[in-house]
Parts: C-alpha cells; sequence; structure tokens
C-alpha cells in the first residue's frame, strides 16, 4: 500500500520517518535502474506543471529530466508569463492547472502561497523552496548521506550560516531520521523558534538531538557531514554585505573542517559564492559531496513523483 498517493509534498514534518526512510529507499532502487539505462516508465502520460516565481538551475532541470526518464512530461511555467504574475488569484490558478495536470512544483516566496496553492489543487503539490522551507533539497541530502556512510540515524550534521529554508528543511529532516543535528549561525539569524521546536520534538520521539548555538567549533565538534549554505538567500540580496561580514567566522573553510571527524562529509545545496560561505578549497576538496547532492535532487525527486502522483 503506497500511502503517498495524492499527498502534497509541502514539508517533511507531514512525513512520518518510515515514509521519508520508503522514500530514500524507492530513489536508491530507480537510480540504479536510471544507471544501468532499465527504463522505468512510472508516470507514462502524465504531467508536472512547475511554476517558478524565482531562479533555479537544479530544482527546474531535475523535475523536468525526472520526469522526462519516468515517461511523463513537465511544463516550465515562469511566473512573468502566467496570468498568476498579474494577479490571477493562487485558488483559480490551483483548480485550473489541476484540470490539466497530474502534479504542481512550485517554488515561490511566502509559503502559505503553496499552502494556499495545495488547498485548493485537487493534485499533489510539490514545494521546490519558498522562504520557510527546501524539503526537496534535505530530503536529496538525506539520500546522500545514507548513500556514503550507510545509514541516517545516530549520525551527527553540523549546518553553519544563515538560519535560512535550507537548515529549516535539514533541521525537520535530520531530527525525523534520529540524527543529531547542530545549526551554528549569529542569534539573530538563528533559524525560526517554531521550526526548532518541532525539530526538537521530532528528535525526542526519534532518538536524535538538536543544537543551536553561535559557537561554529562547537557545532562541528565530532560531526560527520558539514553543512553550509548561501549568508544571502533569494530575495536577501539587498543585505548582501552586511551578511558578508556578520557572518564571516561562520565560513566552512580548512580550519572549521578540521574541527569535525576525520573525512567528515561537506555539503552544500549549491548554489555557492567561494570566498564567501565556503572556500574554494573545501567545496572542491576530497571531503566535498557537493556534486552527489546535486545529482541526487533527480533520484529523489523522482522516487517523490512515482510515489506522490504514480
Ligand atoms: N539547490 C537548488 O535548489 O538549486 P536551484 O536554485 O538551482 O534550483
Ligand atoms: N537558501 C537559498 C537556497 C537556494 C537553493 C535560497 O533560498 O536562495
Amino acid at each position: 500500500m503506497n500511502s503517498l498517493r495524492g499527498r502534497h509534498f509541502l514539508s517533511l514534518q507531514d512525513f512520518t520517518p518510515t515514509e521519508i526512510a520508503a522514500l530514500l529507499h524507492f530513489a536508491g532502487e530507480l537510480k540504479q535502474r536510471q544507471k544501468k539505462g532499465e527504463s522505468h516508465p512510472l508516470l507514462a502520460g502524465k504531467t508536472l506543471g512547475m511554476i517558478f516565481q524565482k531562479p533555479s538551475t537544479r530544482t527546474r532541470v531535475s523535475f523536468e529530466v525526472g520526469m522526462w526518464q519516468l515517461g511523463g512530461y513537465a511544463l516550465f511555467l515562469s511566473s512573468q508569463e502566467l496570468q498568476m504574475g498579474r494577479g490571477e488569484p493562487i485558488k483559480d490558478t490551483a483548480a485550473v492547472l489541476s484540470r490539466y495536470v497530474d502534479g504542481i512544483m512550485i517554488r515561490t516566496f511566502n509559503h502559505s502561497e503553496v499552502e494556499e496553492l495545495a488547498f485548493y489543487a485537487s493534485v499533489p503539490v510539490i514545494n521546490g523552496l519558498t522562504d520557510l522551507l527546501h524539503p526537496c533539497q534535505a530530503l536529496a541530502d538525506l539520500l546522500t548521506v545514507e548513500e556514503r556512510l550507510g545509514k541516517l540515524a545516530g549520525l551527527k550534521l553540523a549546518y553553519t550560516g544563515d538560519g535560512n529554508n535550507v537548515a529549516h528543511s535539514l533541521l525537520l529532516g535530520c531530527s525525523k531520521m534520529g540524527m543529531n543535528i547542530a545549526v551554528a549561525g549569529p542569534r539573530p539569524y538563528w533559524p525560526l523558534p517554531e521550526i526548532t521546536a518541532k525539530a526538537r520534538e521530532n528528535a525526542a520521539a526519534s532518538g536524535g538531538s538538536v543544537l543551536i548555538t553561535e559557537d561554529p567549533l562547537e557545532a562541528v565538534k565530532e560531526a560527520d557531514v558539514i553543512y553550509t549554505d548561501v549568508w544571502a538567500s533569494m530575495g536577501k540580496e539587498a543585505e548582501k554585505m552586511e551578511r558578508k561580514k556578520i557572518f564571516a567566522p561562520y565560513q566552512v573553510n580548512d580550519n572549521l573542517v578540521k574541527a569535525a571527524r576525520p573525512g567528515a562529509l561537506v555539503m552544500h545545496c549549491l548554489p555557492a559564492y567561494r570566498g564567501e560561505e565556503i572556500t574554494t578549497e573545501v567545496l572542491e576538496g576530497e571531503q566535498s559531496v557537493v556534486p552527489e547532492q546535486a545529482e541526487n535532487r533527480l533520484h529523489a525527486q523522482k522516487s517523490l513523483m512515482a510515489l506522490l502522483m504514480g
């Protein structure tokens, strides 16, 4: 029985650890089938509408290619070209698109817009990033860690920098899967308290733990994975200069990597600003699994689409 069919994917918080494990397991299977050249047209004849209100490289390409590999079709809908960009209500967009497509992926600013779209859509809605969350990224990241280290529960992931959408989804995803997550950043940029509270509840149930600190060395101590993301997310570009100064102590560089477990994985969701949140040496160094993370977006989202829309 597939408990995921017909569901929306707005946040990892809406899924049980068993469901997340099933998504990861199936992603691994689809990845193998793809590598072996075995066709797997699980969504033959189905269509995904993709609404983008912000730029994207990985999300757009991985969803589009993923849909193609599953035998379906993906439709790129830029907000500038949609009537939604001229003020057509989300409610009407949701109802109309639901008559044409079998699933909708949306990347936008306000998380409430994705919730509204999901409320009025009669097909699964997938969150392709909001200011609050980036669950597809965290799903691919969990797949990457599990592939590399053979498990999730009991591992420590240290995230340093901005308590943003990526940090939020990692907090929720890691805590669900029994991992120990530590987030280090300047206090005004810590993850939202309501997300941290949910992560703590998840950790209490899963045997994981959550630490939020201002000290990057405390966060990376004994970490199996070091993760960072841009200091100024899409929509925050005006704060870039100010943030560059504030976040400087949280840069992922050789010294910080040395303070973690030997051989700790280095992760970044990309796009990266070399010399800001991460040095070129570390991003491109031996411990970096960044290219795999990007690849795994494809496999994780294929699993997601096949199980939600199949
Ligand atoms: N990591 C990620 O979501 O990248 P894009 O912004 O290129 O989609
Ligand atoms: N936190 C970044 C992630 C980009 C994929 C942003 O929202 O811009």
